[in-house]
């Protein structure tokens, strides 16, 4: 008990002390982060989250790229003694890849180029963001270039607070897909193990689902639904619907919203414009524009 003890504690003076040296970049990286936040550029809290985001992102570097990475891991439930604290080596045994690139941004508004891709691949990603799969379904789409595939990988696992009305589940994903304008391709749900490591005495599991998509090269005619499928994504161009020519709605506002669908736009584009040219908030714009097309979808037709 007393070896076992000593040890213990041994081991924690060896992560406090690892935890407390910083290396000189680490440093820097922390000093300009706090300007950030003194200078109000950012709050503190978002200060930490991007420093930490940063740290992590000149390791995956180093890993791919650099020299590779020694870290430690330290399992929750260690398997054995020897297995308390136990030194990784972390490089790319195959070399580093060509053509490859990082970026650390939102990727709900990262700095890409509409349709320059050819693949996209989304792993364990699509239910852990706050965001309607509508919507990052609209994001892959647009991101697509015609042709382009979409993979993705992981379960359906929605965070507590994810709205109930969004939680979709497998077969109303892959309806989602199709009616996003996706070529729906292979799918199929296996139980997969994660956070296993061989040093650690527990680990999960989740029913994960891989599936397969295509943004085919001519757009296809969707499907007459009730809401449309232009209603539903926000990368979906907005035909002039019977009765629009004869609606003149009194408020300015939705009148702008009347007038902005002219064959091409879309809810997203639509959107957009509310920010600019009328202020909304950029986080409110898609669900406000989508609550007025509706408005106005449904007074046409009554
Ligand atoms: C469950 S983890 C999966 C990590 C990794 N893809 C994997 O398969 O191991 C979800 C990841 O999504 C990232 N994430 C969450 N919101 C994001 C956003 N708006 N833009 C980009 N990444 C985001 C998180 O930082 C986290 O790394």
């Amino acid at each position: 008990m007393a070896d076992l003890l000593s040890k213990s504690q041994l081991v924690k003076t060896f992560i406090d002390e690892t935890m407390s040296r910083e290396t000189e970049a680490q440093q820097a990286l922390r000093v300009e982060t706090r300007k950030m936040s003194n200078s109000m550029m950012m709050s503190r809290p978002e200060s930490d989250a991007f420093l930490q985001l940063l740290i992590r992102l000149i390791g995956a570097k180093r890993v791919m790229f650099g020299n590779g990475l020694r870290l430690f891991e330290f399992p929750a439930i260690p398997r054995d003694r020897q297995s308390v604290c136990v030194e990784r080596d972390l490089r790319a045994t195959a070399g580093s890849p060509q053509r490859f690139h990082f970026l650390l941004a939102d990727a709900f508004v990262a700095p890409l180029r509409a349709g320059a891709f050819d693949t996209v691949l989304t792993p364990w990603f699509i239910d852990i963001v706050p965001v309607d799969v509508r919507e990052t379904l609209s994001v892959i789409h647009t991101l697509l270039a015609p042709g382009g595939r979409w993979i993705n990988h992981g379960p359906l696992n929605y965070p507590k607070d994810h709205p109930h009305a969004q939680r979709y589940t497998s077969d109303e994903l892959f309806t989602l897909i199709r009616l996003a304008g996706f070529e729906l391709g292979d799918a199929r749900e296996d139980e997969v193990e994660l956070l296993r490591s061989r040093h650690a005495a527990n680990g999960r599991s989740e029913r994960a689902i891989t599936v397969a998509a295509r943004k085919p090269a001519t757009p296809p005619a969707l499907p007459d639904g009730d809401p449309p499928c232009w209603l539903l994504f926000s990368h979906l161009a907005i035909p002039r619907f019977a009765g629009l020519d004869a609606f003149r709605p009194e408020h300015p506002v939705l009148a702008f919203v009347a007038r902005a669908i002219d064959g091409n736009a879309t809810l997203g584009d639509i959107a957009q414009r509310m920010v600019k040219e009328h202020g909304a908030r950029a986080d409110a714009a898609v669900a406000g524009t989508r609550a007025m097309l509706s408005l106005l979808y449904q007074s046409c037709r009554s």
